[in-house]
């Protein structure tokens, strides 16, 4: 099995001051006015109508040629495509756990109102999501990988089939990996959880990968569910979709924060929060996400019961175009203070380690990918594994006549096995 090349990322330690709206006291930025607003302006768009959620959110329905998608050069005359048919085929529903396992997860804003016909819902990025950001550049990207070769020196890119022995620093992940094949497709159940976040620009994810090389990068498009205080404002629990085409250095984004994504649904804001959050010993709550590649090399996002969300279209990558050659499940922490003593105590899926098993430990299920026999399966070839195995682990529950269930997550701090 090709062994997945772990990434060291360079960790930014730029520190914004914190803002003390109750003093009245202007917050103190590192970027200007115009800066900022020059931003937002390029981020949010005119509204058709807007949608005030309950959870603090504002939602802009905007219409759907308007969006930034449209701002990148390789998309300049791109015409939105057609949901692609074999959504429409049975196997791609999610029915399986449905009666069992609740999969009635929505998002929080709807109960407000919904987005009109040719419109589509925008998270509406406000002056405090910059100002908290540690580069007005980089908002909405994950920090850069790092890499080292053999003579220990770090690069800022790897070729994913080179032979460099890495240790990722500032994030630290455990996955279910499939590898081995072309694939076109995944999708997977998500249990829906609320982990704690220790340190203010820390963030957690449940969520799924789809990877490929490109030359001396890697190229990824991923989905799930997020806790991040830094990025959204409060830690509530949110549906994001990200992608990169080298390795998180200077292309992609989370949700819809940059040019590239297509977001054809009127009824889904990327970025948004999602409820009921499942409760220990209590009922469990999860979502459907799948990513397919069509005929034309889009990959479409969809959730649930085949509700296709947009799509990053082929001209975004080299190599994803068409097939990705590593598909991951699981989850991942994002934080200065991992792999190092003091340990964050930001935690993963839902905060029990993953022998806790149903109802505790976080897990994915319903795991399916798609290559070029077009039919749904399990992989016939998968690997569990953790970087931080005292702090975060993993657990493949395989049982003969039985879907396979992933357990993934852990408190991170405890000491002493982590300290
Ligand atoms: C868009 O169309 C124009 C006119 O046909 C063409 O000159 C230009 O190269 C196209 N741009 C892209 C990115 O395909
Ligand atoms: C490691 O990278 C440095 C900087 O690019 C380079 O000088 C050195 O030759 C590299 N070592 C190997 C073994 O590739
Ligand atoms: C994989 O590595 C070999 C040599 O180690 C290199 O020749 C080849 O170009 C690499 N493949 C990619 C996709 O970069
Ligand atoms: C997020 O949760 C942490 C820990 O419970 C808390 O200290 C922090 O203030 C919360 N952040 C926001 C933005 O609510």
């Amino acid at each position: 099995m090709r062994k997945y090349k772990v990434a060291i990322v360079l960790f930014w330690t730029f520190i914004v001051s914190s803002i003390k709206l109750e003093l009245k006291v202007e917050a103190q930025s590192l970027f200007s006015e115009e800066e900022i607003q020059a931003k937002l302006k390029l981020l949010n768009k005119p509204a058709v109508k807007t949608i005030k959620s309950e959870d603090g959110d504002i939602i802009d329905c905007i219409n759907i040629y308007k969006q930034s998608a449209f701002d990148h050069p390789a998309l300049k005359n791109h015409t939105i495509q057609r949901t692609p048919m074999f959504f429409q085929e049975s196997q791609y529903l999610s029915t399986k756990y449905d009666s069992e396992a609740n999969i009635k997860v929505f998002q929080t804003w709807q109960k407000r109102g919904s987005c009109p016909k040719g419109t589509i819902p925008l998270r509406r990025i406000l002056k405090n999501d910059l100002m908290r950001a540690a580069s007005l550049n980089r908002f909405g990207l994950k920090s850069p990988t790092l890499f080292l070769n053999s003579t220990n020196t770090y690069l800022n890119s790897i070729n994913l089939n080179g032979s460099y022995a890495v240790v990722p620093q500032s994030r630290s992940g455990a996955h279910l990996a499939a590898s081995g094949s072309s694939y076109i497709g995944t999708q997977a159940n998500i249990n829906v959880w609320n982990p704690k976040i220790e340190l203010p620009n820390d963030f957690t994810t449940s969520q799924i990968w789809l990877k490929a090389p490109n030359g001396f990068d890697f190229e990824s498009i991923e989905a799930g569910w997020m806790v991040n205080p830094e990025f959204y404002g409060n830690n509530d629990t949110r549906f994001f979709s990200y992608w990169t085409k080298d390795s998180y250095r200077s292309t992609g984004c989370f949700d819809l924060t940059c040019s590239g994504f297509v977001q054809t649904a009127t009824n889904v804001a990327l970025g948004a929060t999602i409820k009921p959050i499942s409760s220990t010993s209590g009922q469990q709550f999860e979502f459907n996400v799948g990513i397919f590649l069509d005929e034309s090399g889009n990959w479409w996002l969809k959730v649930n019961n085949n509700i296709p969300i947009g799509y990053w279209p082929g001209e975004l990558f080299e190599t994803l175009k068409h097939s990705a050659t590593l598909v991951q499940w699981g989850g991942e922490v994002f934080s200065p203070q991992v792999k190092i003593s003091p340990h964050t105590g930001t935690q993963m899926g839902s905060g029990d380690f993953a022998e806790g098993g149903f109802g505790h430990a976080c897990f994915i299920r319903n795991i399916r990918i798609k290559d070029y026999s077009l039919m749904l399966k399990y992989p016939e070839s998968i690997n569990a594994a953790t970087q931080e195995p005292s702090c975060y682990n993993v657990l493949n529950d395989v049982q003969s006549g039985q879907d396979p269930t992933f357990y993934f997550g852990g408190p991170g701090r405890t000491p002493p096995n982590c300290p």
